[in-house]
């Protein structure tokens, strides 16, 4: 039997994922900055998506002071999707690449630190364990999405498959986190 994870546990594990990659793209170069910084969009795109359809509208209904929270948390969203759009398709080793990226990877984990702090932090409260459980399927649905390393010896294959635009990836991240929800 698996392991049954909470969904506060499964999005704490995502945004140290998120900060590692992070670290990973702004520690590299050349391709394989390319290839970290591959990954933190598909995985920060499907995360932030499935935390729009799955999280935030449980933490509204759910925590005192839901909706101002939560806003606050979707427009920090909002602006890491945009830069992360603009940020996809450049030359990673660009000034401008480098410019925008330190911004992102300043904003991204204040975001996380903010859901943690705010959000996340009342969920145990205000949902019992097999609640939370069920949240975290949802959000497991759409975290198989987005393998976070290719496998040994398929790096060829994935150099091929691009990520594709974040829109098309929040799009695709959108329906799997629907049909899970039922
Ligand atoms: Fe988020
Ligand atoms: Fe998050």
């Amino acid at each position: 039997m698996t392991e049954r994870i909470d969904v506060v546990e499964l999005l704490k594990a995502q945004h140290t994922r998120i900060r590692e990659l992070l670290d990973e793209v702004a520690a590299s170069k050349g391709d394989e900055r390319r290839q970290s910084f591959q990954d933190l969009v598909r995985l920060l795109a499907v995360h932030e998506t499935a935390e729009e359809e799955v999280v935030h509208p449980f933490a509204r209904k759910n925590i005192d002071g839901g909706e101002l929270v939560v806003k606050d948390r979707v427009e920090e969203e909002e602006k890491a999707k945009r830069a992360l759009s603009r940020l996809d398709g450049m030359d990673p080793d660009s000034p401008e690449f480098l410019d925008r990226f330190a911004a992102l990877r300043q904003d991204v984990p204040a975001h996380a630190d903010s859901e943690e702090r705010y959000e996340f932090a009342h969920f145990r409260e205000a949902a019992d364990r097999g609640k939370l459980e069920n949240l975290a399927r949802a959000v497991k649905a759409a975290e198989a999405l987005a393998p976070t390393r290719p496998h040994p010896g398929t790096d060829t294959a994935l150099k091929n498959v691009a990520v594709g635009p974040v829109a098309a990836v929040v799009d695709r991240t959108r329906d799997v986190v629907r049909k899970a929800m039922g």
